[in-house]
């Protein structure tokens, strides 16, 4: 039986452990991946990206979403997409970019990418989803993954017989299974059985999502089902030692001082990423996580979310850090 620190391999890309980064919209850029890859993930996958945005050249879309930092390999582009003409220019520019996997998402509920026919309306649409992995393929000449759920509503199966095809007539070279049904959202337990029936069912490896918020449930849920990785996602926000305890790297929870460290680190990639102005806003939504993890009051919290730009909220975490005296 494999364990987590052990490599694996999509297609020809050798991945040094089981223990990925889930794709994760408005919150996976480059830096969160560098962030999990720092602290001990095999793999990440970026935040979807609109194969749309990419192939109209959208400047955020090209300059923001598809910048890879060279440290943060293997790593994987998310697209999402209906038209697979589109998706396969998209996936070109993906693999100039540097990416060295692209994975589709054929899961997220949300009614604005459903109703667009991509994303999770793929579950029910077969033929297109099949168009659309190879149209990446062939535009990108890299491995294809796609992750996907079991089904729209509970009770539907559509996600098996899609994963099947996608493996026998697209050739994709491994899924992402999150064995929620997308009209769960991202609510309720997951079906691992379900999972684990795919597992048995497709020769490709299958990577497990859902649920995975501390290192005793990941394990237990990568030997349950068999499945060849796990992919974190709402347990590693602001908590990238998730990926190190799940490894077995390590135990304790981090100290304080270490907490303020890291994220000290992600105002400055934020900064760097997007200038003061923007990265103060664009970190509102990351505070909430770190300031909690740290016993921060709402003072604190406060502040932060009202800071006009970076320099303020670093001043605010040193007050944090090093309380004036009184
Ligand atoms: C804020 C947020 C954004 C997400 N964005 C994406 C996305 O861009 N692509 C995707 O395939 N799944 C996305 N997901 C689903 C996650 O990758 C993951 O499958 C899901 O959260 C279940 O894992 P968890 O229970 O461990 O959080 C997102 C989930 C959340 C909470």
């Amino acid at each position: 039986m494999p364990s987590l620190t052990d490599p694996w391999t999509l297609a020809a890309v050798e991945i040094p452990n089981r223990v990925t980064l889930a794709p994760l919209a408005g919150i996976g850029n480059w830096f969160v991946r560098l962030q999990a890859r720092r602290h001990g993930a095999g793999l990440v996958v970026s935040e979807m990206v609109s194969s749309y945005g990419v192939h109209y050249g959208n400047e955020r879309t090209c300059t923001e979403l598809l910048r890879i930092h060279p440290e943060e390999h293997p790593m994987a582009i998310q697209l999402f997409g209906s038209d697979p003409a589109v998706m396969a220019s998209a996936a070109e520019r993906v693999a100039e970019a540097g990416a060295d996997i692209i994975d589709l998402n054929m899961g997220c509920p949300v009614p604005k990418v459903c109703k667009t026919g991509a994303g999770a309306a793929l579950l029910r649409d077969h033929d297109l989803a099949v168009e659309l992995a190879k149209a990446a393929r062939r535009g990108s000449g890299l491995p294809v993954t796609v992750k996907l759920r079991t089904g729209l509503k509970p009770g539907d199966e559509d996600g098996f017989a899609l994963a099947h095809r996608l493996v026998e007539d697209a050739g994709v070279a491994g899924l992402a299974i999150h064995p929620r049904h997308a009209s769960q959202q991202h609510k309720g337990t997951p079906d691992y059985a379900l999972a684990a029936r795919l597992v048995d069912e497709l020769p490709v490896p299958i990577t497990i999502s859902g649920g995975l918020h501390d290192a005793a449930t990941i394990r237990d849920v990568f030997d349950q089902t068999g499945a060849a990785a796990v992919m974190l996602a709402r347990g590693s926000l602001g908590n990238p030692w998730l990926f190190a305890q799940a490894l077995g790297l390590r135990e304790d929870e981090p100290a304080t001082g270490e907490i303020v460290d890291e994220l000290q680190w992600v105002m400055d990639q934020a900064e760097d990423h997007m200038g003061s102005e923007r990265a103060g806003r664009y970190l509102r939504k990351f505070y909430p996580w770190y300031v909690a993890r740290l016993g921060g009051g709402k003072a604190f919290q406060d502040t932060l979310q009202r800071a006009e730009g970076i320099d303020e909220a670093r001043s605010a975490l040193a007050r944090f850090a090093v309380p004036m005296p009184a």
